[in-house]
């Protein structure tokens, strides 16, 4: 796909729902009693993946596309049946691992894979506590990766499950989701401390359904089989995808962007303060609770940036925006150092080597380090052969860096944003003064 310069963007935007939490929405109304109904669901291909696989498993699940409404018939926390054949969690690493967690609390085996990038991403991360909780889960090629074999116990009941308190080396609500929710078949409390503290989508969403979750500091704990209750869940619009947004907004002169619904729970609105630090103009207005959710309208103005140093434990609110940071760094006066995220090689692709080498190519200073990468801003950028390693993140934020790059930018297989916002770049254009 070929994309060219704009001179401004302006107008107002809805960006979809939340994909983390879509997915928890479709997971956590299935193991509830009773019907739930999920508005502002978003279409992404990751979380039509969870829709699928929860079908297998037996849920009937009702997805009207034209309205974004979910309707899902959950049967309570032991309603969940074998299934025919293997779960294909497709690119999505979300579902992978926190459906790992809900099955190893089944009575009846299920082998997990997904495409070749999930094949290559770690599940040793959440293999090591499933076995400490007693799980009998092993990876089919013994590398710890998908495929994964959960194979039931049969010489124990159901929920045979032993809650542990791990003490995860990793800050990611991957592995904290998938170990809280094998949590709920225990046989008694199961908790998880991190380094830093991820997104806490889990906690807030167990607890409207009814759970009993707490969180402490860097601790969530879980008490083992409440009763789950369905009801309505609104989706907030993912700050993930806002964030191209912000990051176009501040860079392209004479912009002015507004920005509708976004979630801004604290455990993801890393991007805000990042951009502000930088000396972008961001204000929020309309900010309000939906369902457990804080939410505002993001307006965005172009601004002059200065490069930062981000590290520690901001890192996990705004994980996935490093990408378009990485680009709003080489629009900002000086120097940017990104530090403590050597997550992102473990990503949808090596998100350090991919935007280095990318960036790098359209005349971008910039460097990888171990855990990070280190900018030298200011320098003008120019169209060049983008290779986004089907990685929705990265298409997205080289469609943003094209904005301001002089000539035409091709990225390749583009369509990979349908992973998380099929419509992105019809969104964008209509933003754009061409
Ligand atoms: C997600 C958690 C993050 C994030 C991913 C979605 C989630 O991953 O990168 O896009 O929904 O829990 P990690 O938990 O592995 O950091």
């Amino acid at each position: 796909m070929i994309f060219h310069q704009s001179r401004s963007l302006k107008g107002e935007i809805t960006v979809p729902g939340d994909k983390s939490i879509s997915h928890r929405a479709v997971m956590f109304a299935s193991l509830a009693e009773g019907i739930s109904e999920v508005t502002n669901f978003l279409q992404g291909a990751d979380c039509l993946s969870t829709i699928r696989c929860f079908r297998q498993l037996g849920i009937t699940i009702d997805n009207d596309t034209t309205s974004n409404s979910v309707t899902i018939h959950g049967k309570g926390l032991f309603g969940l049946k074998e299934a025919n054949e293997r779960l294909d969690v497709g690119n999505s690493g979300t579902t992978m691992r926190l459906i790992s967690g809900i099955l190893s609390g089944q009575n009846f085996p299920v082998t997990i894979t997904g495409d070749e990038s999930i094949q290559r991403r770690p599940m040793g991360r959440i293999m090591t506590p499933l076995r400490m909780m007693g799980a009998n889960i092993t990876s089919l090629n013994d590398n710890d990766c998908a495929p994964l074999l959960i194979n039931h116990n049969s010489n124990k009941p159901s929920n045979h499950l032993i809650g542990i308190h791990y003490k995860s080396p990793v800050a990611s609500a991957q592995i904290k989701s998938c170990v809280l929710l094998a949590g709920l078949y225990a046989n008694g409390e199961t908790s998880v401390t991190e380094p830093s503290l991820s997104r806490d989508h889990t906690e807030r969403m167990l607890r409207e359904f009814g759970a009993t979750v707490t969180s402490n500091g860097n601790t969530a704990t879980i008490l083992p089989r409440p009763s789950l209750t369905g009801g309505k869940i609104h989706v907030p619009g993912d700050i993930s995808s806002a964030a191209y947004f912000i990051a176009a907004g501040l860079i392209v002169p004479n912009s002015e962007i507004v920005i509708k619904n976004v979630g801004i729970n604290p455990t993801r609105d890393g991007i805000l303060h990042v951009c502000r630090q930088m000396g972008g103009k961001i204000r929020l207005e309309n900010v309000q609770d939906k369902g457990g959710e804080p939410t505002a309208d993001i307006i965005v103005k172009h601004s002059e940036l200065n490069g930062i140093e981000i590290g520690g434990s901001i890192i996990p609110t705004l994980i996935d925006e490093i990408p378009v940071i990485a680009v709003l760094a080489c629009f900002a006066k000086g120097k940017t150092v990104i530090r403590d995220a050597a997550e992102l090689k473990v990503k949808e692709s090596n998100r350090i080597d991919v935007m280095v080498e990318n960036l790098a190519k359209m005349g971008a200073d910039i460097t990888a380090t171990e855990d990070g990468m280190i900018i030298h801003g200011g320098k003008s950028l120019h169209g060049a052969s983008i290779q986004s390693k089907f990685d929705h993140r990265i298409a997205m934020s080289f469609a943003v860096a094209s904005l301001m790059a002089e000539g035409e930018t091709i990225i390749h297989d583009a369509e990979c944003v349908d992973i998380s916002y099929p419509n992105f770049y019809s969104d964008l254009n209509k933003l754009s003064d061409l």
